[in-house]
């Protein structure tokens, strides 16, 4: 039932609107490069935002408020799409985050290795303790909660790094985005 629950308490939240972040497409060359974001944006974020407009979907309540599995799947997409582009940044502050939370990338190298499938990692702060959590395709979390989080689609990196997806998990840790993560934590 934690679906529900995420999804109930999102209900009380402040609408958050169903508009696309579009980010400037080299904005983390050459470590993500321009190409693997611009039809990770065009061909897979867009297409979220395409939909819920055509069915006048505007703020993550009214999806939820369709009850529709569709609708309310490509609302978090939409949502946890523009929070991923603000979760990665060149800033480099891995060392901050590994002070913080020492076991910050292995815990999330274990956590992703007994999860399956697509989905996205989130970082989170459960009884004042940091943890990496998987979410399976698009399964709703509360936003708020949310202080970093990873996209672990295919789409997200095949063009640049193909099966090897070690790197591409090696690369999002580097790029975690220290001053998102803060101002989430507020
Ligand atoms: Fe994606």
């Amino acid at each position: 039932m934690s679906n529900l629950h995420n999804i109930l308490e999102d209900l009380k939240n402040i609408s958050i609107p169903l508009e696309p972040l579009r980010p400037y497409f080299g904005y983390l060359e050459p470590k993500l490069n321009e190409k693997t974001i611009s039809v990770h944006y065009n061909k897979h974020h867009l297409v979220y935002y395409e939909y819920l407009k055509e069915n006048k979907i505007y703020t993550l309540n009214d999806a939820i408020k369709t009850h529709n599995h569709k609708t309310i799947d490509f609302a978090y997409q939409l949502i946890y799409h523009n929070m991923f582009w603000k979760s990665l940044s060149l800033e480099n502050s891995l060392d901050k985050f590994e002070e913080l939370y020492p076991n910050f990338k292995s815990d999330f190298y274990q956590i992703l290795s007994n999860s399956f499938g697509s989905g996205w990692m989130i970082l989170i702060k459960e009884n004042e303790v940091f943890t990496w959590k998987f979410l399976s395709n698009a399964e709703p979390y509360n936003i708020k909660k949310i202080l970093l989080i990873f996209d672990i689609w295919e789409h997200a990196y095949y063009l640049q790094f193909y099966e090897n997806k070690t790197e591409y998990f090696e690369t999002l840790l580097s790029l975690s985005n220290f001053t998102y993560f803060q101002n989430q934590m507020n």
